[in-house]
């Protein structure tokens, strides 16, 4: 999950760089380098850490520029070999001619770096994309063309790869090819561009052409030819990018983080648009294609899923078993892969993902697709690979997420679940219709709640304040809410790291319970009217008793619990059912204030990429 960004034409190719790597920075951060064809000179350069190290430094050594007229740039999360200098991309081929950037994992790295080695190559860092440059570099040795020696090489790849080469003694000419991982091209005029996503070009252009697996784009400023793996040329849609560079701005908030989690009432509305417009219709779920007869007699569905949007999987079990009593089945998707399946043509299988990249959840999609289970997709971007992969698709809509941390995506994920399993409830006719009506009415309702929550944050802030210093905590809930509390937790680790775990308020007694004193606080999530509100202030009680500083997160208005509880967070009333879109709000803005006091960097957390696009 690193960055890739190409560039050929006009404009001062430094800037085009660093705007797209900037763009590209969610996809990691440990180190940032950048190659130049200058006046037929390479020119590399390479910092460790975030991006902003490799622009100062070529502020200091700007005069050893003439005038570049092309370039590759690269963002890394590092896979083989730790984040160094020696191991930063561009790589280079032993004569430094030839250059390469790259995303992925070669699986048979090993094999083909000590074939080059017995060709005399010489080797310098210990990552697999080095490899990479020394193959193209051989082949060209033979071809003397940059385009068929990276088609002839990337044949012997095996893995996963986004690739963008230059070679010395052919300017102005940049080649990118693609394998199990996302690349596009950008289509301006004088000018063209290669990135691993859109929004490294949309400062520059709309104008995109989505690359598939096995395809090479061969760029200059006047021209782009695609062709695949054996050089026939390949006729590729032109596609227009629906959204505008201001979609990449903090508007005024300190961090895209805080900004999205403001967005969420705005989202709902975009996510409810069209599908739920009156409650006595029902929904409009027309992107599930499947027809009403199979769905009516639909047994079987199972939710693969990673991180965050295995959270919104757990609720989405929930509801869809409430709702529509058909039985599913959640499991992370790294889990899946591994394992025989009972997946089979009569299952749906649903994969959810933020970014549609995640290769964990790809291979677990083509692994369900091989037993001909139907693929519904959930996304944020329609445009991905997983997509792609889908025989239904539901876009969430919920706008480019840059904060590596999901908040919006999250929420738009939940209420495309509320969506969908009342859309099969009402296919399958079981639930009462004054309840449905109630549901559809509430759930037109959330964004103005979730105002409510986001207009005061007061509370919110003191308590993160208060509880900034402490180095544990147990986020507990039951029912529903259960993968609130692992989504709480997981945020609060996320941008903090502080070790927060979250789990069934009634397991508290099976053994967590071993941990309570007054170092560890309990957050728990109460929501009276429903199966769990008394239960969860009896574990309360029992954590209490153990000296353990309680956090309530509450639509209850009762007083008592401002004595039970060291603070207590409001939220409007709300069904138990419906909570979990509501309940994460409060959660994410203390992991956020909390992260926030330490000082740490929100946005872009250590260790972590927004799209993990390795196994
Ligand atoms: C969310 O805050 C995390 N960054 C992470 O858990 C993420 O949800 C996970 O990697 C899955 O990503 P996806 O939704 O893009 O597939």
């Amino acid at each position: 999950m690193c960055g890739i960004v190409g560039y050929v034409g006009h404009r001062d190719v430094v800037s085009v760089l660093f705007s797209g790597l900037t763009n590209l920075e969610y996809r990691g951060y440990d180190s940032a380098g950048i190659a130049l064809n200058d006046k037929g000179d390479i020119k590399i350069y390479k910092t460790l850490g975030k991006l902003i190290n490799l622009k100062n430094e070529l502020t200091e050594r700007k005069s050893e520029l003439i005038q570049p007229t092309s370039g590759i740039g690269h963002i890394r999360w590092a896979t083989h070999g730790s984040p160094s200098l020696i191991n930063a991309h561009p790589h280079t081929c032993t004569c430094g001619k030839l250059v390469v950037v790259h995303n992925g994992i070669i699986e048979n790295y090993k094999e083909l770096r000590e074939e080059l080695i017995n060709k005399g190559c010489n080797f310098r860092s210990q990552t697999d994309t080095e490899t990479i440059a020394h193959l193209i570099a051989d082949e060209y040795s033979k071809t003397k063309k940059l385009e068929e020696a990276v088609r002839n090489s990337v044949k012997k790849l095996q893995g996963a790869y986004a690739i963008c080469v230059m070679h010395k003694d052919e300017p102005d000419v940049v080649v990118g090819a693609r394998k199990h991982a996302p690349m596009l091209v950008g289509v301006g005029e004088g000018e063209n561009f290669i990135a691993s996503d859109t929004p490294a070009i949309i400062e520059y252009t709309k104008k995109t052409i989505y690359l598939d697996d096995n395809e090479v784009a061969v760029i200059t400023k006047d021209k782009i030819k695609i062709t695949d793996i054996n050089g026939n040329e390949v006729v590729k849609k032109v596609e227009i990018l629906p959204w505008e560079p201001i979609a990449l701005s903090k508007l005024g908030y300190k961090h895209f983080m805080l900004k999205e989690i403001h967005e969420q009432p705005d989202v709902i509305r975009n996510v409810l648009n069209g599908k739920l417009y009156d409650i006595d219709a029902p929904i409009a779920l027309n992107e599930v294609k499947i027809d009403k007869d199979t769905l009516k007699k639909l047994i079987k569905i199972e939710i693969i899923a990673c991180g965050t949007s295995l959270h919104a999987a757990l609720v989405g079990k929930y509801i869809i078993e409430d709702f529509a009593g058909i039985s599913v089945e959640v499991e992370a998707s790294s889990e899946y892969i591994y394992r025989k399946t009972t997946t089979d043509s009569s299952t749906l299988v649903i994969g959810v993902s933020q970014s549609g990249e995640t290769a964990d959840t790809i291979t677990a999609i083509k692994q369900a697709k091989e037993k001909n289970a139907h693929v519904l997709i959930i996304t944020n971007r329609p445009d991905s690979n997983m997509a792609r992969l889908a025989d239904s698709l539901i876009p969430v809509n919920a706008g480019i997420e840059v904060s590596v941390a999901a908040t919006k995506s999250y929420t738009a994920q939940l209420i495309s679940f509320y969506l969908l399993a009342i859309h099969l409830a009402e296919i399958k006719g079981g639930l009462d219709k004054s309840y449905l009506k109630n549901l559809k009415h509430e759930l037109i309702q959330l964004p103005t709640k979730i105002e409510e929550v986001l207009s005061n944050t007061s509370a919110i802030q003191e308590c993160a304040r208060k509880f900034s210093s402490f180095k544990n905590f147990i986020y507990i809930a039951r029912g529903v809410n259960l993968a609130t509390a692992f989504e709480g937790a997981l945020k609060l680790k996320e941008i903090s790291y502080i070790n927060a775990t979250g789990y069934a308020a009634g397991e508290l007694k099976h053994g967590p319970i071993a941990m309570l004193d007054e170092t560890m606080p309990v957050l728990s999530i109460l929501i009276p009217g429903g199966i769990s509100y008394e239960k969860i202030l009896s574990n309360c009680e029992e954590a209490k008793a153990r000296n353990a500083k309680l956090i309530a997160l509450t639509s209850s208005t009762d007083s008592n619990l401002d004595s039970l509880f060291d603070v207590v967070l409001r939220i409007p009333p709300v069904s138990e059912i419906l909570s979990p879109a509501i309940t994460c709000v409060p959660l994410q803005l203390l992991a956020y204030y909390i992260a926030e006091f330490l000082g740490k960097d929100v946005d872009q957390p250590r260790n972590l990429a927004k799209s993990v696009t390795v196994e």
